[in-house]
């Protein structure tokens, strides 16, 4: 068996997220920019390429999958990629996910519980139609709600994932809890990290610290904290009233970067070792240098070896510091 990956802070790496596409038929205001300009489709991996990558990351250790984008599901043939992949279940890899925007879920959701995919993520920002639009800039609500519905459906678990942003919706903290408590969906708050083309958009003034959004939780139930970890970095609390988990993602307030257990790989092959950093690596050139996977399997191992300790995220000297100017559909989040 080949030695598992492990980096130069001793955390095994067994994570991979798999941005499958930088394309995207939502343009979210924390995301992208208002026009963005795509990556031309000669520039990205093919499918075969990908599952030849991402083989070879189950074949050294990682027991999670996540496809991202952009959004992963726009991405042509993309059924194919989950059904190559399902093939690693139970021979390595554990769990087959997605994170998705939920717009194509009514037409995929059942051929990704086919998968073997059990779970999905949804960005699901706010339940205000209007909102919704202004968040997404292209998105309509009720066809994501109708995904998230298709998804239930399917047999898939749902995760709701909410980006926490101040004056856009703060005021709806309770009904997006009781919503997501009536439907059976688990809930996760991230903080807004500051990536993309800041200036013109001022996330600062958005920002709102789950440390606040927890008291206002707080407030109105008792918030029991969880052990349990699904292997990303949100951590949970279950409330003690409706029974419901919730999840907090918090890079600003509190870094989890000790803990950090993934890399992600873009929809060109190059490999980041942390969201928060520059530092990458290209895996599309030893990829097409050589059909020999030890070729491979080394550009990986010496990519590693270089992943930083974390990121530098800061908004709390009410300035930012740590931005990436690479948005974040860059590497899926
Ligand atoms: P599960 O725990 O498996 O449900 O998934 P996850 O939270 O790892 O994945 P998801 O795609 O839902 O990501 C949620 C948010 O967490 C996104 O905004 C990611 O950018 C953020 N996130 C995931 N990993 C990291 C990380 O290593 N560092 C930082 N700063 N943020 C991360
Ligand atoms: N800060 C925090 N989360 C973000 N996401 C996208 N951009 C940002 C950002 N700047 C979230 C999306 C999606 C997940 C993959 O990342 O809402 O749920
Ligand atoms: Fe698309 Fe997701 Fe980025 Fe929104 S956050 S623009 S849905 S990739």
């Amino acid at each position: 068996h080949a030695a598992p990956l492990i980096d130069p802070f001793a955390r095994p790496i067994t994570y991979l997220r798999v941005s499958v596409t930088d394309r995207c038929d939502f343009r979210c205001v924390y995301c992208m920019a208002e026009h963005m300009q795509f990556l031309p489709k000669a520039e990205l991996l093919t499918l075969e390429e990908l599952d030849r990558l991402c083989s070879a990351f189950v074949g050294l250790g990682v027991q999670k999958l996540r496809i991202t984008g952009g959004e992963p599901l726009v991405r042509r043939n993309i059924m194919g990629f989950f059904h190559a992949m399902s093939r690693h279940l139970g021979a390595g890899l554990e769990e087959l996910t997605l994170t998705t925007n939920g717009s194509q879920l009514g037409r995929f959701a059942g051929e990704l519980a086919d998968c073997g995919v059990r779970r999905v993520n949804v960005s699901l920002d706010t339940l205000d139609p209007d909102k919704f639009a202004a968040i997404t800039r292209w998105g309509r609500l009720p066809q994501v709600l109708d995904g998230i519905r298709a998804a239930a459906a399917a047999g898939l678990r749902v995760k709701i994932n909410v980006v926490a942003l101040r004056g856009v919706n703060d005021g709806e903290l309770f009904d997006l809890v009781r919503w997501c408590g009536d439907q059976g969906h688990d809930l996760t708050f991230i903080e807004v990290m500051p990536m993309g083309d800041l200036g013109n958009e001022d996330r600062l003034d958005q920002y709102w610290p789950l440390s606040d959004l927890r008291a206002r939780l707080a407030e109105r139930f008792t918030l029991m904290d969880l052990a349990e970890r699904t292997g990303g970095p949100a951590r949970y609390v279950r409330l003690r009233e409706t029974g419901q988990k919730i999840g907090f993602i918090t890079p600003l307030t509190h870094n989890f970067c000790e803990s950090c257990n993934r890399v992600r790989l873009t929809c060109t092959g190059e490999l980041f070792m942390c969201l928060g950093q520059e530092d990458n690596a290209d895996l599309r050139a030893p990829l097409r240098a050589s059909g020999d996977d030890a070729v491979l399997i080394d550009a990986i191992r010496a990519a590693i070896a270089n992943k930083p300790k974390g990121h530098d995220f800061d908004y709390s000297r009410q300035t930012v510091t740590g931005q990436m100017t690479r948005h974040m559909s860059h590497t899926g989040g």
